[in-house]
């Protein structure tokens, strides 16, 4: 159906969907971008769970009073799944059998018409827009919105949702230097961002920290502990420092650290911030403790810069539809929001990375941080 068409017996729908992990910002796209479809004179409706309600038939329509008040609301008033790959879902087969991957997509593309839908506002990671990248091509006419506070999406300057969480880091961090200080502690945090090092750089670089190690740059655990024990020694006797892990950082040499799979048997990264603090214990003598932020840095209210992009690409989507351009990702190309081809984007599963000579990690080593190489 023509998006633009006005005189015709019902009216366009736009269906949202919000999948992979949740992250702030969330519902400021979903608010944004129900209200100017609104404003178009279309009906909206809001997928549940994900890609799970598209498998399920799962899906209520939103009216004006839905999207009131969620704007700097964490979460998602849609809920999200990312385990749902409706390419690759799970097919339990009989008692012990091991459960069996099959391709589920071609119902996802039926479901989606039965519902009369004419077109899919897709909200997420790299996982969520692979999967509608791929759902284009099977006919849902989709348009992509970045989401993830790991920001490793590739074409646009930042995800929404990092924001919130390097905020939720610093602050971390903050907090913890007193306390390293008072006892001349080190306190090692480990931090989300998957295989990309963004959130532990800029927290850490804005936290003071004495120490980032990302995955981008494999560390030398005998690097860090010169570090420490430099601290040391300068300030002539005990001293804290603050060491700040990104979970997908690991040594030369050495593997990523992964926790026990979850419940699908999904491998889920974690533990080096553990292990680092006990390598440095070991290393220099000196007290350590570690913590695991963890899921903390996907809560909480968006930021204000958050609210305002995920407000930005919730409207810049339902502009994408109605001007009829689909297999798009809306993105930030600072000062203008622009559109990106959904396969440039996502495309055979790229993602972005901090790049080692970026002016971030520059300008980190000239303070004098390590990021023990
Ligand atoms: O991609 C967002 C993220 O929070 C990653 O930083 C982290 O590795 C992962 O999701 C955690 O996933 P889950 O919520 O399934 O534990």
């Amino acid at each position: 159906m023509n998006p633009k068409a006005s005189s015709t017996a019902r009216r366009f729908r736009l269906a949202l969907l919000t999948g992979g992990g949740d992250c702030p910002g969330l519902n400021a796209v979903i608010r944004s971008a129900a209200r100017t479809a609104f404003g178009l004179g279309w009906e909206v409706f809001g997928i549940e769970d994900g890609f799970e309600g598209l498998l399920t038939k799962r899906a209520r329509q939103l009216h004006p009073r839905d999207v009131r008040g969620i704007l700097h609301l964490g979460g998602t008033i849609l809920g999200t799944s990312n385990r749902v790959n409706p390419f690759q879902t799970e097919r339990r087969g009989a008692d012990s059998a091991p459960p069996r991957a099959e391709d589920r997509s071609g119902e996802v593309v039926r479901n989606f018409k039965a519902m009369g839908f004419d077109a899919l506002v897709a909200i997420g990671g790299d996982g969520t827009l692979g999967i509608a990248l791929r759902l284009a091509k099977m006919g849902i006419p989709v348009v992509g919105v970045p989401k993830t506070i790991d920001n490793d999406i590739e074409c646009t300057s930042v995800t929404f949702g990092f924001d919130t969480a390097v905020s939720t880091a610093t602050d971390a961090i903050d907090k913890l230097h007193p306390t390293a200080e008072a006892h001349g502690r080190v306190i090692v945090v480990e931090l989300m961002g998957r295989n990309a090092g963004f959130i532990a750089l800029n927290s850490g670089v804005a936290g003071g920290a004495d120490v980032i190690l990302i995955p981008e740059i494999p560390f030398d655990m005998e690097r860090v502990c010169d570090k420490i024990r430099a601290r040391e020694k300068r300030h002539g006797g005990n001293y804290f420092s603050i060491v700040v892990v990104a979970e997908g950082a690991r040594s030369k040499g050495g593997v990523v650290h992964l926790r026990a799979a979850d419940r699908r048997g999904a491998p889920r990264l974690g533990g080096i911030g553990q292990w680092v603090a006990e390598e440095i214990e070991k290393g220099t003598g000196k007290e350590t403790r570690s913590l695991v932020l963890g899921h903390l840095q996907r809560g909480g209210p968006p930021t204000t810069f958050d609210r305002l992009l995920g407000t930005r690409f919730g409207a810049a989507a339902v502009r994408a539809v109605r001007d009829g351009d689909f297999e798009v990702m809306v993105a930030l190309n600072p000062p203008q929001i622009v559109r990106i081809p959904l396969g440039t984007a996502v495309g055979a599963g790229r993602t972005k990375k901090v790049t080692p000579e970026s002016d971030v990690v520059l300008s980190a080593r000239g303070l004098g941080i390590s990021f023990g190489d």
